[in-house]
């Protein structure tokens, strides 16, 4: 157990790389594993859920050359993975179990999934169910939960399903199983999700249709042709927005902070954080400067607010609806920043919150109050009243990642000491947070 002091700090100084997108990662090394050729992806996130995403799908016969950030990955085509002897192990990483379901739900051969105790609490039955519809036959254990049974059928049947709930993941999963039906699989999301999948799929040559569909302004529609022929790519990863956030965060915070995050992902579904923090007034640009298979990446800068400079009057910002899944892994870290804003900050139609890799709502809601903060707890969110100031308080993650680096972004803005317990697990995503963090903080 690795226990990390966190001092109080004066203010954020400096520019910073973020390692490669998580996100995109996982998608980048699945697709390349069923694309015909040597692919090669520079920036390749070296994240703990990356890594469990690599040694699945070299146990499933998938030649990957290392050393990370560089990876290179021999193809074997669309039909040419082999099946496991034992179980694919997708450790901490939902992404990494639900999207290799629906690789895996359209092959040949029986497949178990599993993971750690946290991905084994997590909800399975929203991929179940469509893949099920699709024609592989999937056992869980208690009703939708990992351990998976996975057989496959090497033909699966078209469906056009909407999503019923606001998961990237599970979208994801159809449209990769939709990559062995003879024809087209449609899937409808009433609220759009991140884009990705879609994105990588076509770079890879994917024959991919994305709008709006019929159903209503707001709800999109993604529908993909099977048996495409997918080609290797060279392609280099963004950095991870996400984790981009714990800085902005910060340098938005403490006032007098100057940051730059070079080459970064300004994915439009990923970037709704920065929108907030401008909305509550903060100094925060953006500027996408290219874009590389089809992910548009830049600059963000975030520039001094000085106290009394953004509005002072009682400001009460919501956040809920069409914005949640934009800005869904972001939300821990926007409570805590809720904390410092006039008038705070209201959360809700957030429940999806309550099953990641911990119950965010509570852990969120317990470690802010054991600051000093005052938080109302939903069902579907929470809200957090501001401003405050926090003060230092051992703080327990719950083995969650993205918990451990939101309260470390808290524990910079605190008058005393703050002790993140089981600081370790921030390698699920970002094994060099604290280094990088000592880097740009001045106290
Ligand atoms: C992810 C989608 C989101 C997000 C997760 C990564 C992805 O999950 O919270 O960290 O890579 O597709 P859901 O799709 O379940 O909301």
């Amino acid at each position: 157990m690795r226990v990390v002091i966190v001092k109080p700090a004066k203010r954020i100084r400096g520019s910073l790389r973020m390692p490669g997108d998580k996100s995109i990662s996982h998608r980048a090394a699945m697709i390349a594993a069923l694309a015909q050729g040597r692919s090669r992806i520079t920036n390749y996130s070296n994240s703990e859920d990356c890594k469990a995403t690599i040694s699945c799908l070299e146990q499933l016969g998938v030649e990957i050359h290392c050393p990370l950030p560089e990876i290179v990955v021999n193809g074997v085509g669309l039909h040419g993975l082999t099946a496991s002897r034992d179980f694919l192990d997708c450790r901490n990483s939902g992404t990494t179990m639900r999207l290799l379901a629906g690789i895996l739900a359209g092959q040949s051969f029986t497949s178990r999934l599993t993971g750690d105790e946290s991905l084994l609490r997590r909800p399975m039955q929203r991929i179940i169910e469509p893949l099920q519809m699709m024609g592989a036959e999937i056992s869980s254990t208690n009703d939708g939960y990992a351990p998976l049974t996975i057989e496959g059928a090497d033909s699966l049947r078209p469906i056009e399903y909407e999503l019923l709930v606001a998961s990237a993941q599970v979208k994801s999963a159809i449209l990769f199983a939709g990559l062995k039906v003879k024809g087209r699989t449609r899937v409808i999301e009433a609220e759009p999700t991140r884009d990705h999948t879609e994105r990588m799929l076509r770079a890879f040559g994917a024959s991919l249709e994305t709008g709006v569909d019929a159903a209503g302004e707001n709800t999109r529609f993604a529908e993909i042709e099977g048996h495409p022929k997918l080609r290797a790519q060279n392609i280099s990863m963004p950095g991870d927005i996400s984790s981009a956030a714990y800085f902005i965060a910060a340098a938005c915070l403490l006032p007098d902070s100057l940051l730059e995050i070079a080459d970064v992902g300004l994915n439009p579904t990923r970037i709704e954080f920065l929108k907030q923090f401008q909305a509550a007034g903060f100094d925060v640009q953006m500027t996408v400067e290219s874009e590389e298979h089809n992910e548009p990446r830049g600059m963000v800068r975030v520039s001094a607010t000085r106290p009394g400079e953004r509005e002072s009057s009682e400001f009460h910002l919501r956040i809920d609806g069409l914005k949640i899944p934009k800005l869904i892994d972001e939300l821990p870290l926007i409570a805590i920043a809720g904390s410092q804003i006039q008038g705070g900050i209201e959360i809700r139609n957030a429940a999806e919150l309550r099953v990641k890799e911990s119950d965010r709502i509570a852990t969120t809601a317990g470690n802010l109050r054991a600051m000093g903060a005052h938080v109302d707890e939903f069902d579907d969110g929470l809200h957090v009243y501001g401003p405050v100031r926090l003060q230092g308080a051992p703080v327990d993650p719950a083995g969650d990642h993205r918990i451990a680096m939101s309260f470390a972004i808290a524990g910079l803005l605190a008058d005393t000491e703050t002790e993140i317990t089981n600081s370790e697990c921030v390698a699920v995503s970002f094994p060099e947070f604290f280094e990088l963090l000592d880097s740009v903080v001045e106290r």
